[in-house]
């Protein structure tokens, strides 16, 4: 065993070709080659091609990228092959922004005014901050501690880093808004563990996160890539591409009526990014599907579906539970033709047939919303000018 000491005075050793490191010389072992996630776990393990010399290394080719079960160098950014990845990576830069950027003082007059909201309108945000105060946490250690350890493809990784910071990002909103309305933090943020509305989305989700950040699961066969294939369907269709909207469309109807405008507006950042998010999950979960056409089998089609009707059913009961009246021009059942027609799109993107034919959105001003989203600097209150981390200073 080496210690400082055994560092400090090296003993002289006779002269030797050096002996490879153990992790490269399991490489050149045919019984212990690497399986392609201790690959994109310690890109050490890459594969060097034996040449005359024997210390040649390949360097990367674009065509040899994967998405999953890649054999390519995880620390070499280009040559680009996923340049969808890296122009949403640049674009999530781009529209980088800061909870405390938005001014909040009319929300807080607005809640400490006992006449300013209604009761129903104070179940709405409250149950909509439990929700989210801890969903992007889960979001967050999905990407950092499951999905982004089997990703082989560099540009995606980039992405996944922007999107992990984003989700950061959204938690300290969520959090910002319930400290300057002074909430009860110990009631909204156990409200995953005690509102059953809530806490049965976060019991569906759960199971697909913690398969991914079990440290023993690897891809590598056909049922542990559709495993993971299951898990980012799951990610990014249903928690972010439908649990998401009936929240952000209950804030969103609320600054619409000019209630709640400071929470309105960092829902609509938050709903910028999440989109992204969602059209990246997609694009990711296509790719995989290009490249191994096979995980893609009529059976697990079938359960995929399943697991959309599931989802519908699940956020159909907490709009119900945020909304046992209409509140705000809004009510449960008008939720449920929203639910499906998100559903249906979601489903489309990623090839598979509607589940509900026919299906309109009751909220095309949502649709607007998202559309406006893409302006950069769409809010007048929009701070533009930055302090990139500080100017440094030499003296
Ligand atoms: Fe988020
Ligand atoms: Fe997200």
């Amino acid at each position: 065993m080496l210690s400082w000491d055994d560092e400090a005075t090296p003993v002289a050793k006779p002269a030797q070709a050096p002996q490879p490191q153990p992790a490269l010389a399991a490489v050149t072992s045919p019984v212990l080659r690497p399986s392609a996630s201790d690959i994109a776990l310690n890109p050490a393990l890459v594969a060097k091609p034996q040449s005359s010399a024997g210390a040649e290394t390949r360097r990367v080719n674009a065509a040899d990228k994967r998405i999953i079960n890649g054999q390519t160098d995880v620390n070499q950014l280009v040559p680009f092959k996923y340049k969808w990845a890296w122009d949403k990576y640049l674009a999530g830069c781009a529209n980088h922004w800061m909870p405390q950027e938005i001014n909040m003082q009319r929300d807080i007059e607005l809640w400490k005014n006992p006449n300013g909201l209604t009761e129903d309108e104070r179940r709405v945000i409250k149950r909509n901050l439990g929700f989210f105060v801890t969903a992007d946490s889960l979001a967050a250690n999905n990407i950092v501690l499951g999905t982004y350890r089997h990703i082989t493809a560099p540009e995606c990784r980039q992405y996944l880093l922007r999107q992990a910071f984003e989700e950061a990002i959204h938690t300290h909103a969520y959090q910002y808004i319930v400290e300057s309305l002074g909430l009860d933090e110990g009631e909204i943020f156990n409200a995953y563990h005690e509102v059953a509305s809530i806490r049965d989305k976060d019991e569906f989700l759960i199971p697909f996160i913690d398969v991914l950040t079990n440290p023993e699961f690897k891809t590598g066969t056909v049922e542990a890539d559709q495993t993971l294939l299951r898990s980012l369907i799951v990610f990014a269709c249903l928690m972010e591409g439908l649990f998401f909207y009936v929240g952000f469309t209950q804030i969103l109807a609320l600054g619409r009526q000019n209630k709640m405008m400071g929470a309105a507006e960092q829902y609509q950042y938050i709903l910028r990014d999440e989109s992204m998010h969602c059209n990246f999950g997609i694009d990711l979960i296509n790719t995989i599907k290009l490249e191994n056409p096979h995980l893609w089998t009529a059976e697990f089609r079938e359960e995929i579906k399943a697991l959309f009707l599931r989802a519908v059913e699940l956020e159909y009961r907490y709009a119900e539970d945020t909304m046992p009246r209409g509140v705000l021009g809004l009510n449960a059942p008008m939720f449920k033709g929203y639910l499906r027609f998100i559903a249906n799109r979601r489903a489309q993107q990623i090839g598979l047939d509607q589940l509900f034919p026919q299906e309109e959105n009751p909220f095309p001003w949502m649709s607007e919303m998202i559309d406006l989203k893409k302006e950069r600097n769409f809010f007048e209150t929009r701070v533009i000018e930055y302090q990139t981390g500080g100017a440094l200073n030499w003296e």
